[in-house]
């Protein structure tokens, strides 16, 4: 959702910052724009629609240099992808400004600035900001303080990062609702919207909090708080390597990181297991004490992860006895709630960074909950930080758009979560032991699905010239069928939807017909003869079924109906596994119809904007 990066260095900066561009793609493709300040202290700027392949071509038809820049990539919100409305914005030449989120009062300071003068060449947000540090600069304040008086007036989320010619050499950057870090390297300092982009230049890092403002040189850094005090925020190294965030051998990150499920849940797992049980310290040291407090678990979350916390209802309910309720955190942070003594709030997110999420966990914190937990892929995010207690996935950077290996991790460290839980209520160790051995188990099954991925190809070109599907499952299987529905709508664009099976009678029956893919996951469980029940109408009706299923519960493959035989697995963890198939037809009819898989239209892999 709009990437930053921004250089002060004695180097020439661009190439950093073309880099940092390229590793910050995922955030948001629709336009990219790069600004340096030359040896003339002069501002030079290009801007693309776009990826950043558009700017790079721009950069070497005329590259520009210079030791101070900014860059941005851009994923519209005020006005259209044009080359206008890409970032950086200049005001009169002299300032220039990235900003990834939004800011709500803009119209007012726009009329305020244009009586005075100011001349707007854009749609967006940003450029009411970027003039108004100019007026300040006009009347005399340095950079840092015009920066400092014009934030005290805006309302909305906002990470950015200023230069000016007046001050060449230094750059201000802000955060507050959206996330920036400073790369410190060595008589250079850097500003990035995450660690990824700056990887190839230093793996020091100072995460900011929110309502920090920061004045860095080449060679100094002073970060001032919310209050405007001066204070200390430690440098973290992290532990990510430049290649970690690369493609390899892979066509794109989603192969690849669909790919990467197996280790990335043995990861997760490490460590937290011992003689197939769950450790107590899996969760942080207050956790016991707290989970043993929980009556109630209230989840949170966005997108895959929502289908994530849909899987752990129930687990919650049927092996911790815990009521557990599920909500998208955009509905959440705007309903008045009820909240039920001793309910743990339990927060889903790959990023950490999702403007929803993060709202939904700051008004849960005023609401009464007994404490709240963060499931996350990022350790130094905001809703880490800001959480009471966290359980790390450990998938590694995910960079392709559609979530898989987040996806299979949280349903990974929900379960451990669950497990842990239900002790209290019961759970007897030989039941512990069972389900822990089977987990432990999930990585090689999930290998031996991966092998079955030339015959999901062969299903998937029957896909290529269909727009509408529907995806069914049962019980914890149908947020497996939301789940699938919503790969294949992200990344090949087909209309996907998912019905819990039993509910097909109700309506979207009458869209059943031979044009209608109709997918469904039919595992081993106690619900699956009544599904198959279901798969009888649609079969009746002349539609198209494409069943994945264990041997023993697969119905008989007929011309209307073929079935992929998927290993026995525990019912309680067949979410982890039916998920794979579904992640593989998603990218296989999206590779045949040719779309941009890993950065499909419209979307942003990290949403920081509400
Ligand atoms: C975006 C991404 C999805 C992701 C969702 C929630 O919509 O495209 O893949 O599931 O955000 O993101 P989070 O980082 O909070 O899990």
């Amino acid at each position: 959702m709009c990437g930053i990066v921004g250089a002060v260095a004695e180097r020439d900066v661009s190439p950093i910052l073309l880099e940092g561009l390229r590793r910050l793609e995922y955030r948001g493709y629709d336009s990219a724009g790069l600004a340096v300040m030359d040896t003339h202290n002069l501002l030079h700027r290009h801007r693309a629609v776009g990826k950043v392949s558009a700017l790079d071509a721009a950069h070497a038809s005329a590259p520009l240099t210079g030791s101070t820049g900014l860059a941005h990539t851009r994923w519209a919100t005020h006005g259209a992808p044009t080359e206008a409305n890409a970032h950086p914005h200049l005001a009169r030449d002299e300032v220039a400004i990235v900003h990834n989120g939004i800011i709500e009062n803009h119209e007012s300071l726009r009329k305020r600035l244009t009586a005075d003068g100011y001349h707007f060449t854009s749609e967006t947000d940003t450029e009411s900001v970027v003039n108004a540090i100019h007026a300040r600069l006009a009347a005399g304040d340095d950079l840092f303080v015009g920066v400092q008086n014009v934030l005290s007036e805006l309302e909305g989320a906002y990470a950015l990062g200023v230069i000016s010619t007046r001050e060449p050499g230094r750059l201000i950057a802000a955060r507050r609702g959206s996330p920036l870090v400073i790369g410190v390297g060595i008589g250079e300092h850097f500003i990035a919207s995450d660690v990824a982009a700056l990887l190839p230049v230093t793996r020091d890092f100072i995460y900011l909090e929110e309502g920090d403002v920061v004045d860095l040189t080449r060679d100094s850094l002073t970060i001032y708080d919310t209050n405007g005090q001066p204070v200390d925020r430690p440098v973290r190294t992290t532990e990510l390597t430049a290649d970690a965030a690369e493609r390899g051998e892979y066509r794109h990150f989603m192969a690849k990181e669909i790919h990467e499920q197996p280790r990335a849940i043995a990861e997760t797992l490490e460590g937290r297991i011992s003689d197939n049980r769950v450790l107590p310290e899996a969760l942080g040291p207050e956790a016991t004490a707290l989970l043993e407090q929980a009556q109630r678990i209230q989840i949170v979350a966005c997108g895959t992860s929502y289908h994530a916390g849909l899987v752990a209802r129930y687990w919650f309910e049927s092996l911790a006895g815990l009521p557990c309720d599920v909500e998208v955190a955009s509905e959440f942070r705007y309903r008045r709630h009820v909240v039920p003594a001793g309910t743990l709030f339990v927060t889903l997110s790959q990023s950490g960074e999702t403007a929803d999420t993060l709202a939904a966990l700051r008004e849960a914190k005023t609401l009464g909950y007994l404490a709240s937990l963060a499931i996350c892929n990022v350790p130094e995010s905001s809703l880490v930080r800001e959480s009471d207690l966290v359980m790390m996935t450990r998938a590694g950077p995910e960079i392709g758009v559609a979530s898989t290996k987040a996806f299979t991790t949280q349903l990974t460290a929900l379960l451990l979560t669950v497990i842990a839980a239900a002790r209290r209520q019961g759970l007897g160790e030989s039941e512990e032991s069972r389900l822990v051995a089977a987990l432990c188990h999930i990585p090689r099954q999930i290998e031996e699905v991966l092998t079955l991925e030339s015959k999901v190809e062969a299903l998937a070109e029957q896909f290529v010239d269909k727009h509408h599907s529907l995806f069914l499952g049962r019980g914890s299987q149908f947020p497996i069928a939301m789940e699938g529905a919503l790969k294949l709508k992200e990344i090949s664009y087909i209309h996907a939807e998912a019905y819990p099976a039993g509910e097909l009678k109700h309506g979207p029956l009458a869209l059943v017909d031979a044009d209608m893919p109709v997918i469904t996951v039919a595992p081993r469980d106690d619900l699956v003869e009544k599904l198959k029940s279901n798969l009888q109408e649609v079969r009746a009706r002349g539609g198209q079924l494409y069943v994945f299923a264990d041997a023993a519960s697969a119905p008989a493959a007929d011309d209307g109906c073929q079935v992929l035989i998927l290993p026995s697995v525990d019912e309680v963890l067949a979410p982890l596994l039916y998920t794979i198939p579904l992640q593989l037809l998603a990218y296989h009819v999206a590779v045949l119809k040719g779309t941009d898989v890993d950065q499909p239209r419209n979307l942003a892999k990290s949403v920081t904007v509400e």
